[in-house]
């Protein structure tokens, strides 16, 4: 008897010490698994006299069932114990930021767009789009080339097989046609900028056959060279972030603006990087002109009331002199660790308030 109540105590003091199922199992199959303590007990019974049988019997049973019950009782104990801790490790708090290590980086070239939109929109200008399949209307005869006209040759068209009636789509070479779009259905005054993919077979260390460009277009009925030279100026000056960036504008020729010109900004070249904004060398950004009449007239509007001016720059040209980006086809490899490194941070939106790159 002094055996039974010694086990009990035994193996109810490990029941309770057991710190987890595994250990709580081993506790169970030492006493009343096969092999057990108190299994080999019970099969002493059958060598005892009726008379031990009555006393031991009772006694053993109790033993058994009085562990299995602490066996039982201790395991919720630590199933509860478990599953409590589990929830404390999963539990999410919906309320808090989210983590600021956002995985993926946003691409030079659509960090560059972003910054674009963001200075122009803040002058008042809208953001317009169109498609990036043309027909040879929107692409050049509306933009005043002439039929045969080498300036088409220039472009290095992307064509479609020709249609039944001969004519043919194309990928659009500029963003200039979207101008055409836009005089077409919108009534003056017009402020846009246009940003979109254009296509040019063409491909070296500054060119890709897949390029994007970002046009721009004011018409109404006093706008002149003087508010297109401002806003250029004041564009590029907040773009490379260089109040005293000296810019200058040079002849030029584009069918679609008359007069037409460039503008170059000052640069210097110090080793492999290049400068914008000081040195005494210009670099042409962007074309730009006031719109021609024919333009005008080709969309509908009557050049003695209306008139404006527009221009078009290389967004992966301005991205790569920006942020010192030396091959223009890296941009289009789709390499994880050159993203890595030229990639812009997700949640840094460029605006003007806390500043356009970081
Ligand atoms: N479309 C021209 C190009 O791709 C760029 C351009 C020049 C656009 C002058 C304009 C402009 O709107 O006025 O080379």
């Amino acid at each position: 008897m002094e055996e039974i109540t010694s086990l009990l105590n035994d193996t109810l003091a490990r029941v309770a010490k057991a710190a987890n199922i595994a250990a709580l199992e081993e506790v169970r199959v030492g006493a009343l698994g096969k092999k057990g303590v108190v299994s080999e007990k019970m099969k002493t019974l059958g060598k005892m006299t009726p008379e031990e049988r009555q006393v031991m019997g009772p006694a053993l049973n109790g033993l058994k069932t009085q562990i299995a019950e602490a066996i039982e009782l201790r395991r919720a104990e630590l199933e509860g114990a478990a599953l409590d801790a589990r929830l404390a490790s999963e539990k999410v708090d919906v309320t808090l930021p989210v983590a600021p290590s956002a995985m993926g980086t946003i691409h030079p070239v659509s960090q560059v767009m972003d910054e674009i939109i963001a200075i122009f929109t803040a002058m008042g200008f809208d953001v317009a789009e169109g498609p990036d399949i043309e027909d040879d209307f929107h692409n050049f005869t509306a933009l005043n080339f002439p039929a045969d006209h080498p300036a088409r040759e220039m472009h290095d068209t992307f064509f479609f097989n020709p249609k039944e009636d001969g004519s043919r789509m194309l990928l659009r070479t500029h963003t200039s046609p979207v101008q055409i779009r836009t005089m077409m259905s919108v009534k003056p005054p017009i402020r846009i900028i246009i940003p979109g993919r254009t296509y040019r077979c063409d491909s070296d260390q500054t060119h890709t056959p897949m390029f994007h460009q970002v046009e721009g277009l004011v018409i109404d009925r006093e706008s002149h060279m003087g508010h297109l030279k401002g806003t250029l100026e004041a564009f590029v000056k907040t773009f490379f972030e260089v109040d005293a960036l000296e810019t200058r504008f040079r002849p030029h020729f584009f069918p679609f603006t008359e007069p037409s010109a460039e503008m170059d900004v000052k640069y210097e070249r110090v080793g492999d990087e290049v400068r914008i904004g000081q040195g005494e060398a210009w670099m042409e950004i962007l074309g730009c002109g006031m719109v021609h009449p024919t333009v005008l007239r080709n969309c509908g509007l009557d050049p003695d009331e209306y008139q404006g001016f527009a221009w078009g720059m290389g967004v992966d040209r301005l991205a790569m002199l920006k942020y010192g980006i030396p091959d223009l086809r890296d941009f289009f490899a789709a390499d994880a660790r050159w993203l890595e490194h030229y990639g812009f941070d997700p949640l840094d939106m460029p605006n003007l308030a806390t500043g356009l790159s970081r």
